[in-house]
């Protein structure tokens, strides 16, 4: 804490500090209060509160301290609130004095009450410590150093340091001061802790439901895949060894105990590793990793990394129901259309579209990679889905979401409820099923159907009578969650879709409507912090549209900064060098662009003189005109590009 007393008076002020700790065992400190509440110990020794409660078992000792001589102390988390106060007004604030209470049982805290003469014009550091060692000689030891002068501010730099070379990959500066803002700070800071944390412990789950979420994790690894070497190779790595020999995945995992879960399968999981490998290896040209052996989760075989994704696809290509669209499982990407029912015959059209994206870019490593004789063979399963697709999932203006286990279809016209579903129009474009003509045709209904002042609804019309035979979807309040809320994650999938079919503006437009900061004019109503995304907003059907929920765990964070990176600004890692491909508003100037790739740093100006969306007119490389829009791969440290739009 840095005080600085800025008054004309000489200042007596009284510093709390106030710690939870929680009792080393997570479950057991959530539910079993006959328990914990009889084992705590915490207390004062020396010029520290310890906390070692369960030490014996755990060899762990939590505690707090301060840089300076404490009045007071409390180790009761009760004493120290007070009967009916909250954090808001404790007790021993107001009473400007603590009672000095250790405790053997109860509900520990550790709250310290330091006295500070600060005179006119005078500033002063004050340091609190948490924290947790072995033993209270390591304690000691650890607390002093900080204590010694100039060794926090140090560790503090480094910190400042270690975000700046983060940050620093990927620097733009375009038109807008919010976006610019954004990805070059508020977004990778996000991104990299989906990374780590995926759906873990939040203030909005617990983090013993979900550990690593399969699907999540290996979209999570899209984003920062630019700002991550050795770690992404071992996250993908994990994830491989989460696989089942016959192709399909765990449903999620815990790192600690490398446990898996989700035996009844989902038919998406393992289809995600094709999206989250190949885009690793067009970044990192780590093409050896497709050689590595890796074991099936419940066999002791192993196969290499290029096996398993063949084998994903496999799963995928045999598992399919009466239309031969493969088969719905528990549930897709949508956790809440569950749709297998007694026969087992329910079908998502939506993984016929994922599956279809996944074949594209296995057919595109295997010739990059020169695996030539594997191509003719994937190019027919995608021909052949791609047709079934448009043969029997076409309503007329729009692609149908799914078929149930009676056969019944969903996401069509002639339903009451969700007659139109975003992913599968959004979808239907990325995945190269539609035709542009049918592509541009979905996107406009989508926009006559779901568009919104705060974003993409995730269907239309929202359900309001429950039916078993779709799902839990059918049980959320109308507009909420999967229920016809604003998905965050599924926008960034309409955004991309528009930059594909080549409306910069409309992009754009939807990008701008879930920016974070651009909920700062709504605030109050928005609730959610205005520095990350959220994973849904209320709809437009819901009393409380645009009321966000759910924030920071989000595939949105990493979707987000894909897409916008990716297909907005148009900079795209591929295998042999750097695709350019922007699809700007048309009322962009241009742009400028800072980024690492692989070994080399990218300085790139993109110029739009004819104020369009996208297509390049031209590129020089270091000052040299190149044909096409990819940059070749180099050995250089540095690179200029230029680019210039154009028709
Ligand atoms: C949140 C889950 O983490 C994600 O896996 C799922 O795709 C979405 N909900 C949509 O149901």
């Amino acid at each position: 804490l840095h005080l600085k007393n800025e008054t004309t008076e000489d200042l007596d002020l009284s510093l709390f500090s106030y710690a939870e700790f929680s009792i080393f065992d997570a479950a057991n400190d959530r539910d079993n209060y006959q328990y914990t509440y009889n084992i705590a110990t915490c207390y004062k020794e020396d010029s520290y509160i310890f906390h070692d409660t369960l030490y014996c078992l755990y060899k762990i000792i939590a505690y707090h301290c301060s840089s300076h001589q404490f009045q007071g102390f409390d180790c009761d988390r009760e004493d120290f609130i007070g009967p009916y106060n909250t954090e808001a007004n404790p007790r021993g604030v107001l009473a400007g004095r603590l009672n000095n209470k250790n405790i053997s049982g109860g509900n520990p805290c550790g709250a310290l009450h330091v006295d500070l003469s600060l005179s006119e014009g005078k500033e002063e550091d004050i340091l609190f410590i948490i924290g947790i060692e072995e033993t209270k000689e390591a304690i000691k030891k650890v607390s002093q150093r900080y204590f010694s002068p100039g060794y926090t501010e140090e560790r503090l730099q480094e910190v400042k340091d270690y975000w700046r070379q983060i940050f620093d990959r990927f620097i733009i500066e375009t038109p807008s001061s919010e976006i610019n803002s954004f990805i070059n700070v508020w977004n990778p800071y996000q991104i990299r802790t989906t990374f780590y944390l995926s759906r873990g412990a939040s203030i909005y789950e617990g983090g013993i439901r979900r550990g690593m979420g399969y699907r999540d994790s290996n979209q999570d690894t899209l984003g920062p895949a630019y700002q991550l070497d050795d770690e992404l190779h071992g996250l993908l790595s994990e994830l491989l060894s989460f696989q089942y020999e016959d192709g399909k995945a765990c449903h999620g995992y815990f790192k600690m105990s490398r446990e898996g879960y989700g035996e009844d399968p989902y038919s998406d999981d393992h289809l995600w590793l094709i999206l989250s490998i190949t885009n690793y290896i067009k970044e990192s040209g780590d093409t050896a990793f497709l050689d590595k052996k890796i074991p099936y989760y419940e066999s002791t075989k192993e196969g290499t990394v290029f096996q398993h994704m063949e084998q994903a696809l496999e799963f995928s290509r045999v598992n399919y129901g009466d239309h031969h669209i493969p088969l719905a499982f528990h549930a897709d990407w949508n956790d809440c259309l569950n749709l297998r029912g007694p026969r087992g015959k329910g079908e998502s059209v939506w993984v016929g579209f994922l599956y279809h994206r996944a074949l594209l870019e296995f057919i595109e490593l295997c010739r990059m990679t020169g695996k030539e004789d594997r191509v003719k063979k994937y190019e027919e399963d995608a021909r052949k889905i791609k047709e079934i697709i448009n043969s029997h999932a076409w309503d007329g203006y729009w692609y149908v979401r799914a078929f149930d286990d009676n056969g019944r279809v969903i996401g069509s016209n002639k339903n009451k409820y969700g007659k139109i579903f975003l992913n599968a129009q959004s979808w239907a474009v990325y995945s190269g099923v539609a035709s542009l003509e049918r592509g541009k045709c979905a996107m406009d209904m989508v926009r006559k159907h779901c568009f919104s002042e705060h974003g993409l609804a995730l269907l239309w019309p929202a359900f309001r009578e429950y039916d078993r035979s779709i799902g839990s979807i059918t049980f959320y309040p109308p507009g909420l969650k999967e229920n016809a809320g604003i998905f965050c994650h599924a926008n960034t999938w309409a955004i991309l879709a528009e930059c594909i079919l080549g409306r910069g503006d409309i992009a754009m437009e939807y990008y701008m409507r879930l920016l974070p900061p651009h909920a700062n004019e709504i605030a109050t109503l928005h609730k959610s912090e205005p520095y990350v995304y959220a994973q849904v907003i209320a709809g437009p059907e819901h009393q409380d549209f645009g009321l966000a929920r759910n924030s920071w765990l989000t595939g949105t964070a990493s979707w987000m900064f894909y897409v916008f990176t990716h297909y907005i600004l148009g900079i795209r890692p591929f295998y042999n060098g750097l695709i350019i491909d922007p699809c700007i508003p048309s009322y962009w100037e241009g742009f400028t662009a800072k980024r690492q790739f692989r070994k080399t740093m990218y300085t790139m100006t993109v110029k739009n003189p004819e104020k369009i969306c996208g297509g390049v007119k031209t590129i020089a490389v270091d000052g040299k005109v190149v044909q096409g829009n990819i940059v070749p791969l180099t050995s250089g440290k540095e690179v200029k590009v230029e680019v210039v739009l154009g028709k």
